[in-house]
Formats: C-alpha cells, structure tokens, sequence
C-alpha cells in the first residue's frame, strides 16, 4: 500500500465479518507517515513500512519486502495501491498469488496515470481491474473489471474519485472469492470455482 488506503479500508471493514472468509494479517507499505498505515493501525493489524531509499538497491529491497512479507505466511498478497513494481525474488515466491488493482480497463491505460490518460483520449468507458501481479507494468493475468462512465465536466479527480468506488466493491467482492473459494492461474485465465 502506498497511499491514502481507502481500498485497504474496504478490505478492513469487510473483514471484521467473519463470514467475509478473509483475515487481514499485516499490512506493509513502502513509506512511513501515510494514512493507510493509520489505518491499519486503528484496525489493530501489524503494520510494517519498507522504503526503496534505506535499501542499496532496488533488489535488495525486494528481498526485504519478500521477507517481510513471508513472514506472515499469507496465501494472498493484496497490493491495494501499491505503486511499486514487484521484482523477481518477491514473483519468485508470491507469483500466481499477489494481485493489485488499477484505475483503468486494462490493457488500456496501464501505468501512473490511469485515469488521466483514459480522460485524454475521451473514451466514454473506463473503469478498474484486479489482475494477478506478473513482472510487467499492470500486465497481469485480469481476475475482475468494473466499468466506470466518463460523464461530460469530469476532470481527473472527479473521474478518478468514480472509479475509486467501483475499485473498492471490486476489491472487496473478489478478495472474498478468491479467500472462500480459492483460484487457479492458466495461462491468462482466472478460475475461481
Ligand atoms: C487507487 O485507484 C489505486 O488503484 C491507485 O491509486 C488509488 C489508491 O487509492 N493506485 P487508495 O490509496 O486505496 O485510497
């Protein structure tokens, strides 16, 4: 998680419902001082932080956030908003069971800046997607989409702010799947029974 943690959120207050079939065990970011940490504090959960910058490099911090991670035995890895790429010592031991969410309809629109990208080139429809993490840009196997409407006098924060509550019902709908029911990863394709 790297931001204001409102899809965190979600998955905190669904959670607090046994039924909901998930448990939330930590929660990592890659700064310190964000309100998704507060969050998740509140919420009486573990929290740890990891920065790129006290790390020589970048694998490095990779190994230690795959540490960290592990250390938690998780069967699922949610980046709710983490605006990191994970690298290949994490892939190697949380591939096929990490999934992140994005502001846009994937393939369109990966990267930064989902919903000013969708804005500028004035498609009527965007939306979110939750997809497997693999080691490319939003390249990942998709396990859910929600359509969003572009509506005449948006700008990037009103569009984004739309997409946000679609992103958060998707999030929390299929994080319960997938912790009920399981999944299975072929090729492109994501099963949940
Ligand atoms: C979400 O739209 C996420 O997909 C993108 O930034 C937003 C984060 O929102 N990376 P929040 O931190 O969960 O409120």
């Amino acid at each position: 998680m790297s931001g204001a943690g409102t899809n965190l959120q979600a998955l905190l207050d669904a959670s607090r419902d046994p039924s909901y079939g998930a448990e939330i065990v930590a929660v990592g970011a890659d700064r310190t001082g964000i309100e998704g940490l507060t969050r998740a504090e509140a919420a009486g959960v573990d929290t740890f932080a990891l920065r790129v910058a006290d790390f020589p490099d970048r694998a490095g911090w990779d190994m230690a956030l795959a540490d960290a991670v592990e250390a938690y035995k998780p069967d699922l890895v949610v980046m709710a908003g983490f605006m990191k790429l994970a690298g290949d010592a994490f892939l190697a031991r949380f591939g096929g069971r990490c999934v992140n969410t994005h502001p846009a309809l994937l393939p369109a629109f990966p990267g930064m800046h989902g919903p000013r990208d969708a804005l500028d080139h004035g498609v009527k429809f965007t939306g979110c997607t939750l997809f497997v993490v693999d080691a490319g840009v939003d390249t990942g196997p998709i396990v859910d989409q929600r359509a969003v409407p572009v509506l005449a006098g948006d700008d990037e924060h009103s569009l984004h702010e739309r997409i946000k509550v679609a992103e958060r019902a998707m999030l929390v709908d299929a994080v319960g799947r997938m912790a009920r029911e399981g999944w299975t990863v072929t090729g492109r394709k994501i099963t949940i029974p």
